[in-house]
């Protein structure tokens, strides 16, 4: 829990936080000093990345056994990998002999040797293979397998979590799976995955995903006509927030590309086929379900000042087999690219005036920044220990 006076060089960090606990009518803003020290940051990887189920994206890219990823959890190296039983796993990226990283990158294996002394482990974690073990007197296998995390699926995303007392996933997300009961998770193929570097907080840049606010300022000519006002936030239970709003053809497309639209996914429920739900799963995955086209975004800190964005374009399965997919699906990648390079100057701008001394808490535009606030009362309470 955040003692009051725990932070170093931030005064009344608690009562500020405390600001955020309310409405979206009357909340007040997650206090500047959350989005630019590092002091905190550490707060936040122990309260909140090292405690929670943490969201990586889609599940669907560890298609067949032996599919890994090495990705960072709160600076915590870890494996993510689907086992030959076809359980997604994960486990501690740090060999059991005297620590190095196991695997960097992605790809298949059918086992996983370390790279400086040759220790082999199975996909299920455990010890297989030991250079020299004849000459270590009543060595045990059986305590050297890997350091093992909780992982779990929902909706086709993947979920991992580093508190092995946590309870399970459902827990934390609540409603999360049964309202997007009408998006057709379980056939969406993961695509184009890719990963940059943002000078701002890893909280600024999912608020700017999920707020309508900034459309018509930062982005006036690529897709502002496209949205149109949203509906107000859905009240959940669970540890995410949704907004639901429609749209002047596809969210996936900008404004004067419109005649390159995709159909509808198979599956769609046709009450949502003319809009675009954005989801924030708390911490720091969200998506936007488009009826044609589903795109998602982790976000993770390098610093406090500076993230490690990660974006996945998700297309349903029928879509993805049409002879014309590889050409539309072109203008959807041009449409994702262009609203991040619009809104990247807007959040480094941001990053600046939010470094300054003088930075204080502002007000929530409340239907428009609707997901925003939930974020900042959740954040506020976890970070409080309430
Ligand atoms: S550190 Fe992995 S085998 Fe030595
Ligand atoms: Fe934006």
């Amino acid at each position: 829990m955040l003692d009051r006076t725990s932070v170093e060089g931030v005064s009344n960090l608690g009562d500020q936080l405390q600001n955020c606990i309310a409405s979206p009518e009357t909340a007040l803003c997650i206090p500047p000093e959350c989005y630019t020290s590092d002091a905190i940051l550490s707060e936040e990887i122990q309260q909140i990345f090292r405690r929670k189920w943490i969201g990586i994206g889609p599940a669907g890219r560890f298609k067949k056994a032996g599919d890994y990823e090495a990705l960072e959890i709160g600076g915590v190296p870890i494996i993510v990998l689907r086992d030959k039983a076809g359980k997604l796993r994960a486990y501690a990226n740090t060999c059991r002999h005297r620590g190095a990283r196991l695997l960097d990158g992605e790809g298949n294996c059918s086992g996983i040797r370390c790279p400086f002394h040759s220790w082999a482990y199975k996909l299920d974690g455990t010890l297989a293979g030991v250079p020299g073990i004849e000459e270590m007197p009543d060595f045990d296998r059986a305590q050297y397998g890997l350091i093992e995390f909780q992982a779990a699926e929902v909706a086709s995303l993947a979920f991992v979590c580093l508190d092995k007392n946590a309870p399970a996933v459902e827990a934390q997300l609540g409603e999360f799976a049964k309202l997007h009961r009408p998006w057709p998770m379980e056939t969406l193929v993961p695509l184009r995955r890719r990963t940059f570097e943002v000078n701002c907080n890893w909280k600024a840049f999912i608020d700017v995903f999920n707020e309508y606010y900034h459309l018509p300022y930062v982005h006036p000519d690529s897709i502002n006509a496209v949205y149109d006002p949203p509906k107000p936030s859905d009240k959940v239970t669970g540890e995410f927030a949704s907004q639901y709003g429609e749209t002047a053809g596809t969210g996936g497309l900008l404004e004067d590309q419109q005649e390159h639209a995709l159909p509808n996914m198979a599956g769609l429920d046709p009450a949502v086929a003319n809009g675009v739900r954005y989801t924030w799963i708390f911490p720091n995955m969200t998506f936007a379900a488009g009826s044609d086209a589903l795109w998602i975004y982790e976000s993770n800190p390098i610093c406090a000042n500076r993230s490690r964005i990660t974006q996945t374009a998700c297309f349903e399965r029928q879509t993805v087999a049409r002879e014309n997919f590889e050409e539309a699906v072109e203008q959807y990648y041009i449409r994702l690219d262009a609203a991040i390079a619009e809104d990247i100057p807007a959040l480094e701008n941001q990053q600046l005036g939010l470094n300054s001394p003088f930075a204080e808490q502002g007000r929530f535009s409340p239907n428009m920044e609707a997901n925003v606030a939930a974020f900042a009362n959740w954040y506020a309470r976890t970070m409080l220990g309430n």
